[in-house]
């Protein structure tokens, strides 16, 4: 996977701020590591590979991505080995992923090689910044966004293309308590759900608030015509054990295809579980909750890795589910899903991309 006839420029800083981080203090996405890499699309080609030190970055305030969206991003772990090396997860689903958002968004394909080229030199100048505790790891942020500085709504010639690094540990850590929202939505089809845009995000803001004030931790959308069929949480894909299978909503172009679910997907098969991807109705999480049918509820994402859902709200109802203790199946597939990703046991499915 690693090409090595690429050019990427490297600045290196002066200052480290490695030893200023508290490594047991991460919360998520705030601290970042000392360089970040950098290239630019201009004149149909991508030039200007470099490493640079983190930082403020100049640009226009006429960009188009600030005025019309057009943005991606991606969201991998590299995580520390037993042996010391550091190994990137499944990197190659988030690149697939990474050109499918940027088709849908209009945006240039990023080429493989750079995207990992870039994501190994990144962590190489980094690679002290990768943390060893368990439950910790090196987040990868890829981003890319539109820098024509010119106002008329169209695609834009230019592009920069960024990857980010920030040593992390759990996005949530503590089960949550989810709204089924009914009124607002997050994607439709022929919409951009299926792309990891930023708009996405930006759009969840206002119904992620009013769920709060109404003392839920999480969303879980539901489809946009009647609201009538679970579909993905508001960073993260969603599994239920009901009956004793494992049942996730199949994805589409409203569902984010998450690189977690399809890796849970294939262990669970693995591990002697039976899984169903289907159409999943709100009605039949409801009432497995109320018959007490429904034993796990979970979301996965590579920030959220495997999050309990504790309890969901729907329509003024409260329904609390089985204590986590309880919850054999999603607690032992996150157990042997890390023992993969930090290195502990054979990685026979070749999902850990050493750099
Ligand atoms: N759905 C949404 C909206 C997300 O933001 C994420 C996070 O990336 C996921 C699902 C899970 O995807 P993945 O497992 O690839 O991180
Ligand atoms: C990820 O899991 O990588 C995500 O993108 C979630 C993020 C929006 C916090």
């Amino acid at each position: 996977m690693v090409i090595d006839n690429l050019t990427i420029k490297k600045t290196l800083t002066t200052s480290s701020r490695l030893t200023e981080v508290n490594f047991t203090d991460l919360p998520f996405g705030k601290v970042f590591t000392d360089h970040m890499f950098v290239a630019d699309y201009e004149n149909g080609q991508w030039t200007n590979l470099q490493i640079l030190p983190y930082g403020p970055m100049e640009m226009s305030p006429a960009i188009s991505a600030l005025h019309y969206g057009q943005a991606i991003f991606e969201g991998m772990k590299a995580y520390r080995l037993p042996n010391g090396e550091v190994s990137v997860f499944r990197g190659d689903k988030n690149f697939e992923r990474f050109n499918i958002s940027a088709d849908r968004m209009s945006m240039p394909v990023v080429p493989e090689e750079i995207f990992m080229q870039g994501i190994a030199e990144l962590i190489n100048v980094d690679k002290n910044w990768v943390p060893n505790q368990e439950g910790y790891s090196l987040y990868l942020r890829p981003v890319m966004f539109a820098t024509d500085a010119a106002l008329g709504v169209k695609a834009s010639d230019t592009y920069k293309f960024v990857v980010l690094a920030t040593p992390t540990g759990p996005y949530y850590t503590k089960a949550l308590k989810v709204k089924i929202e009914t009124r607002y939505t997050r994607a439709s089809e022929g919409g951009v759900g299926y792309a990891k845009t930023a708009g996405n995000y930006a759009s969840s803001l206002y119904p992620f608030a009013q769920a709060q004030k109404e003392g839920f931790d999480q969303i879980i959308w539901t489809d946009s015509k009647e609201h009538k069929y679970v579909e993905e949480s508001g960073a993260a894909n969603l599994m239920f054990v009901i009956d004793g299978k494992i049942v996730t909503p199949a994805t589409g172009e409203t569902i984010l295809n998450g690189v977690t679910r399809n890796t849970i997907i294939i262990l669970a098969k693995q591990m002697g579980y039976e899984i169903e991807e289907r159409r999943v109705e709100v009605a039949e999480v409801v009432a497995a909750a109320q018959k007490g049918t429904l034993t796990e509820a979970f979301a996965v994402g590579t920030a959220a890795t495997v999050t309990q859902i504790g309890a969901i709200g729907y329509q003024d109802q409260l329904y609390t589910l089985t204590d986590v203790s309880h919850r054999t199946i999603s607690v032992g597939i996150a157990k042997r899903l890390n023992d993969i990703r930090y290195g502990l046991v054979p990685d026979e499915m070749g999902w850990n991309w050493v750099v």
